[in-house]
Parts: C-alpha cells; sequence; structure tokens
C-alpha cells in the first residue's frame, strides 16, 4: 500500500490523488465537533491533510489494524498545527470490542475491498456501536454497481486483488454493502461520485 524510503514514513501516492475531493464531501456531511474515528487510517495521509482543514472543531482518531502503521500514520500527522489528530490506535475493524466506546463520525477509505468480508461486517457492528443517531458512516473505494463493475479498470483490479487473496475483492453497494448497513443500523443517505471511478458512500445511523 506505502513505500518506505530511507527511513522516512511510509508514502501512499494514491492519497495525493483522491484527498482534495474527499476533503470537499467530507466538508459538508461531517459534524463540526466532536470526534471522527477513521478506521484503517493507511499511511495517515489523509488524517494529516483532511482533518487541518476541515471548518470548525472536528477532531480526528486515526487507526490501524497493523501495529507497524502506527508510527507511520503520527509521523505523518504530527505536524498538526491545531493538534485536533490523535495519536493513531491499534483497532481491527473485524474486533467484536474496540479500543474507543464512542463517536460522532466514522471514516474508512480503501478498506473493505482489501480485507475479507468480516472486516466490512465488523465495520459496520462497531460502527454501530459507538455511534449515536443520525451520525455519518462514510466509504471511500470502488464499488460494482447493481453486480457490475462501473470501468474496465476496476474490473481489472478486482481480478488482481482476488489472484492475491480469494477474500479480498471489490464489494457491490446495492447487493452486499448496503444490505449490511441496513442490517447494522444504518440507513443510506448519499452517494458521491468520486474521480478514477471511486464512490464516496454516506450512511447514517437510525
Ligand atoms: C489500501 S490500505 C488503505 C489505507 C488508507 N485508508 C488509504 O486510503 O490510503 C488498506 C488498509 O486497511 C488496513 N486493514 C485491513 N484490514 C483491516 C481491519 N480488519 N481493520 C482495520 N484495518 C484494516 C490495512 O492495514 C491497510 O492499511
Amino acid at each position: 500500500m506505502g513505500d518506505s524510503h530511507n527511513g522516512l514514513p511510509r508514502h501512499a501516492p494514491a492519497t495525493l490523488r483522491n484527498r482534495e475531493s474527499i476533503l470537499e464531501v467530507l466538508k459538508r456531511a461531517l459534524p463540526n465537533a466532536g470526534m471522527l474515528l477513521e478506521v484503517a487510517s493507511g499511511t495517515g495521509e489523509h488524517a494529516a491533510f483532511i482533518a487541518p482543514r476541515l471548518p470548525g472543531r472536528l477532531h480526528w482518531q486515526p487507526s490501524e489494524a497493523s501495529v507497524d502503521a502506527l508510527a507511520d500514520i503520527d509521523a505523518h500527522t504530527d505536524g498538526d498545527e491545531n493538534s485536533r489528530i490523535h495519536p493513531a490506535i491499534l483497532l481491527n475493524a473485524s474486533d467484536t470490542e474496540w479500543p474507543i466506546r464512542s463517536a460522532d463520525a466514522v471514516f474508512c477509505c480503501n478498506m473493505i475491498h482489501i480485507a475479507p468480508w468480516n472486516a466490512a461486517e465488523g465495520l459496520f457492528a462497531g460502527s454501530s456501536r459507538i455511534l449515536a443517531d443520525a451520525a455519518p458512516m462514510i466509504l471511500y473505494g470502488p464499488f460494482k454497481r447493481q453486480g457490475r463493475h462501473t470501468a474496465p479498470s476496476n474490473q481489472s483490479f478486482d481480478d488482481d486483488l482476488r489472484a492475491r487473496n480469494p477474500c479480498w475483492g471489490v464489494r457491490c453497494l446495492e447487493t452486499e454493502v448496503v444490505p449490511l448497513a441496513e442490517k447494522s443500523g444504518f440507513a443510506l443517505d448519499e452517494i458521491v461520485a468520486m474521480p478514477a471511478n471511486n464512490l464516496t458512500v454516506i450512511f447514517r445511523r437510525v
């Protein structure tokens, strides 16, 4: 996912391409205050770029299932002048208990297709436990629509993912993700088309 050079924290090039458009959606979808939990923060570069640019006083809690990622995340986010980004915590979405009891929003970018389906199940179950009514749970990534890929590049990406791990793969919004969300206590609020055939999908706790 990320590259490490000369002891510098890992860098995920895709974050430079998608961070501006993600920021624009988050600006209007997130509450002005409280705490956002980011699940699967990766290198922490989304947190580092987006959190200081959000209006209001929302705090940002990065997290990762990979212990090795935590230092990279903190290295990228240390420069937050407003100190709104908290030190990264270890959190596996699949776990039935999360090390955080409540949050005002959950954001998860590019995880559910690069993890077994039980990570998506755990993500919705955990978000359901920690979010209050109407709070947003926001996914970003590639999705199939009505069982079909939306672009040849997504099909190739899906083939590549499944070759790397048969439990991975681009998920279908209508037949897999939305039914899981509804079963977990969320309603679909908005689907935003993003560059490079990705979507931002906003669910709300009901
Ligand atoms: C493709 S990276 C995306 C990272 C970052 N969100 C981004 O967009 O650059 C996928 C990340 O999901 C994390 N991950 C995989 N399974 C997970 C799980 N069950 N719980 C939390 N994170 C997980 C991996 O450690 C990896 O950092």
